[in-house]
């Protein structure tokens, strides 16, 4: 895919975090560590569900697509993208997209295109908070 179509496909998508791949975050083969990837993927889609919704108290419920396209490696700069991808009563999913940038060329390269659950609680127990006064009086104002 060219650069072009992948900012294209980018439009509707937040920059939410970046990283950069250090040796503490390598396998023994070099690469980026999954189990590494997958917190990064994690934390920066609750971000953007924080930002997003305007509540905080939610838990990750699910991961789907988890596979990783393309390696990363020491000194690279890991960008997280996110979007809505769908709102339920009490859950959230969140289309996260990693890319390797090349600050240089411009290049992105994907590392993976997956989707996260998270589930609003209160009291421990699922609450639909999308379907709340508090979530409604929200949503007129642009949050993320
Ligand atoms: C996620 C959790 C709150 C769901 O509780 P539950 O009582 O089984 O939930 P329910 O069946 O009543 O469903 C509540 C909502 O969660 C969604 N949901 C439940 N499990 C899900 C899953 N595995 N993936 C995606 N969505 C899920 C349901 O679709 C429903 O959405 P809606 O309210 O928008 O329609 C519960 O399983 C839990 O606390 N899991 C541990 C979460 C955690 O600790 N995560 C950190 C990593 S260990």
């Amino acid at each position: 895919m060219t650069n072009e179509q992948t900012e294209k496909e980018l439009k509707d998508f937040h920059i939410v975090t970046r990283h950069l791949v250090m040796e503490k975050d390598l396998n023994y083969h070099g690469n980026l560590y999954g189990g590494t990837m997958l917190a990064w993927l994690d934390e920066s889609s609750a971000l953007y569900v924080m930002e997003s919704i305007g509540y905080t108290n939610f838990v990750t419920a699910g991961m789907e697509n988890v596979r990783f396209k393309s390696p990363a490696r020491s000194g690279e700069a890991v960008v997280f993208y996110c979007r809505t991808a769908e709102i339920g009563r009490s859950s959230i999913t969140v289309q996260t997209r990693a890319f390797v940038h090349d600050p240089l060329t411009d290049r992105k390269d994907e590392i993976i295109n997956c989707s996260i659950t998270f589930v609003c609680l209160k009291d421990g127990k699922p609450f639909a908070y999308f379907e709340s006064e508090d979530y409604k009086s929200r949503r007129g104002r642009k949050l993320l």
